[in-house]
Formats: structure tokens, sequence, C-alpha cells
């Protein structure tokens, strides 16, 4: 497993700080009768996320455009598309968090939304407010109309109850059960590894990817969606709260299947090792310009929270 080089870091950073920017600019602000619904909003997408899912944008994009093609309507086009991703990611980490799903009260270090806000429908109502902010985001983008078609497919599949939100009715539903190895694969797919995918493949749409190029982020987005969660996993068992920002040891508390509990650290480490290398074969044809995808995998492999 290689480790992470200080460029990366640094271009990692400024992901960090440039999609904050997009995010804060596009939330509206906290004014009005609907001040606290827009608080409870911009507290949920503007709090200390890694942003992994608008690196695999910008990365996606980066290693999918022809030499000297980027346009600022494409850099623009891709900030829509990352900021897209990151509030359906935070919609679905307020939803989760509530008492009726994983009922948590740490989150990114801090308070979860419904804790916060003391206010659970409120929390509800934010997560529910971000899903639209999203699409619209998208349709916003400086692109080919029938890009942006694509693009909106491919998140409302991924977001939907063929993604994100069916596999977290899975994960509700599976509660106290040992899940055959298969099942939990598909349950993971879901949940996670379809936001995963779908900001890769967004990424590629935006930038123009050769059907080539397509081929080959279909087949790292793959393997780097369900790694995301089997670490995801791992980390709730291996790591603490402080440094998860999050309660460590909440899956084996709450009876939730998980790669650990089925195939154990040792097995779910070496699953990681083979998914890794998956991603990275399946990127061989993209070439020098899949570097910083090649960088996230590892990032996304060797994280600590
Ligand atoms: C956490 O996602 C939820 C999962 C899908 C496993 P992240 O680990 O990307 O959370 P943030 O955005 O960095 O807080
Ligand atoms: C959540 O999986 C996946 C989502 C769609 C939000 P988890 O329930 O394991 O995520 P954490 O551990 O709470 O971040
Ligand atoms: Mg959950
Ligand atoms: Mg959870
Ligand atoms: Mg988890």
């Amino acid at each position: 497993m290689s480790a992470v080089s200080p460029e990366f870091d640094v271009w990692m950073q400024e992901t960090v700080t440039h999609v904050a920017a997009v995010l804060d600019e596009l939330l509206p602000p906290e004014e009005s009768g609907l001040a606290r619904l827009r608080e409870a909003m911009r507290y949920a997408v503007l709090g200390p996320g890694k942003r992994v899912r608008a690196a695999l944008v910008r990365a996606a994009g980066e290693a999918s455009r022809s030499a000297g093609s980027a346009t600022a309507a494409q850099d623009l086009a891709l900030d829509c598309a990352s900021a897209a991703v990151e509030l359906i990611h935070a919609y679905s980490l307020v939803h989760d968090d509530l008492p009726c799903m994983d009922d948590d009260d740490l989150r990114r270090g801090r308070p979860t939304v419904h804790r916060q806000f003391d206010d659970e429908a409120l929390a509800m109502l934010a997560g529910d407010a971000l899903q639209p902010l999203a699409f619209g985001c998208l349709a916003q983008m400086p692109i080919a109309p029938a890009l942006v078609v694509q693009a909106v497919q491919v998140l409302s599949q991924a977001a939907g109850s063929e993604g994100m939100v069916g596999g977290q009715a899975i994960d509700c539903a599976s509660v106290g059960q040992v899940l055959p190895i298969e099942a939990l694969q598909q349950m993971h797919r879901m949940k996670t590894g379809a936001m995963l995918e779908a900001s890769v493949l967004l990424g590629g749409i935006v930038a123009g990817a050769s059907s080539t190029t397509r081929t080959g982020l279909e087949g790292y987005a793959s393997a780097m969606g369900l790694a995301f969660q089997v670490v995801d996993d791992i980390l709730d068992v291996t790591a603490d709260s402080a440094t998860l920002g999050k309660t460590a040891g909440k899956d084996a508390a709450h009876g939730k299947p998980t790669y650990v509990s089925l195939i154990g650290l040792d097995g779910s480490q070496r699953l990681l090792a083979s998914l890794h290398d998956q991603a990275l074969e399946s990127l061989l044809p993209l070439g020098s310009g899949a570097g910083r995808l090649r960088e996230l995998a590892d990032f996304i492999i060797g994280r600590s929270h």
C-alpha cells in the first residue's frame, strides 16, 4: 500500500477548500422565515467532510479530457458535479444519523444535525432540501444539454432505490442478521458504492471521456466504491471516535452485518488489497492522466477516518 505524496496532500487540501467555497455559494443564505432550515442545511453540508466524492469528480475529469482540451465551461461544470455529489452525500449522512436509522450523535467531529438543532423533523427536512439542490446544480452545468441529461440520469440512479436509498433500506432491514456474502456485497455496492461510482462517471461525462476511458473509469469506480465501505467497516472496529469524528464500534453495537463481522479483519484487508489491484488495473489504458485517480485509490484505502 503506497503512501500518498505531499503534492497529493496539497491538491486534496485545495479540493476541500475549493469545493467548500462552491457549496457555500450555492446554499441559500440563512435569512427570512426559513432561517433554521437553511442553517441546518448549511451545517450539514459545510462541516469538515473529506470531500472524497468531489475529489473523484475532479480527478476523473482530469483523466478524461484530451490534452489541452480543458475549458473554463468544463471546469465550471466539474464544480457543479462535485457540489451535486457532495450535496446528495451530505443529505444521506443526515438521514443515516437519525434515530430511526443509525441513531448517531456524532458526525464530522460535531453533533449530528438532529442533535445540534434538537429537532428530528428539521434534520429530515434539511436533508430533503439538499436533494433538489443537487439536481438543480447539475442543471446549471454549462455543457452540451445531452451531457447534462446523462449526468442527471447517472446521479438519479445512484441516489435512488437502485442505489444509495435502496442500499440503506437493505441495511435497515438487515439488522441482527447474518447476510450471505453476495447480499452484503450488494448492500455495500448500493448504499455507498453507487455514489462513489457516480462521482467518477460524472467527471468522465462532463469532460467528454472517450468510450475506452469510460470503460476504465467504470472498472475503477466499481472497485473503489465497494472498497470505500469495506474501509468504513474496518475503521468502525479499529479506530477511535476522536479520530473518526463519528461514533466508533457502532456497527457491532447495532447488530449491523459488515465485512468485518462476516469475514473478519484479515479477510477484509485481503479483499481491500484485491479491490485496490482491480482499480489500478482498470486505469491502465488511461495512462498518466489518471495519476490523481491512482492517488485517490491509495488515499481511500489508507485513510484513517
Ligand atoms: C461516510 O462517508 C459514509 C459512508 C458512505 C461510509 P465519508 O467517510 O466520505 O464521510 P465524510 O464526507 O468524509 O464526512
Ligand atoms: C452509510 O453507511 C452509508 C450512507 C449512505 C450514508 P454507514 O452507516 O456505515 O456510515 P457511517 O459509518 O454512519 O458514516
Ligand atoms: Mg448506516
Ligand atoms: Mg451510520
Ligand atoms: Mg459505517
